[in-house]
């Protein structure tokens, strides 16, 4: 598990194997676009504040991947036990 906190939404919430950010912070009442839930349609991309994030969606480029500072929040993970996000 790790923790997002959603910086603009005041939220922290834990993420818990087998389960995505997407549906943990929507739970959380935080208001996240999503389509395909997938990591093939982009609009769930969110930016990454601080954390690294560990990218699980087909869209990124190699180079967007390294810079981290933004993952699609259906399907991507973290490296770090946390990551803040601008949800
Ligand atoms: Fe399509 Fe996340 S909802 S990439």
């Amino acid at each position: 598990a790790f923790d997002v906190v959603c910086a603009t939404s005041g939220v922290r919430v834990s993420v818990p194997p087998g389960r995505t950010i997407l549906e943990i912070v929507r739970e959380a009442g935080v208001p996240a676009l999503s389509s395909c839930e997938e990591g093939v349609c982009g609009t769930c991309e969110t930016r990454v504040i601080e954390g690294t994030p560990e990218h699980r969606d087909f869209l990124l480029t190699d180079e967007e991947r390294a810079a981290g500072e933004v993952m699609m929040i259906c399907c991507s993970r973290s490296r770090d036990p946390e990551l803040v996000l601008d949800l």
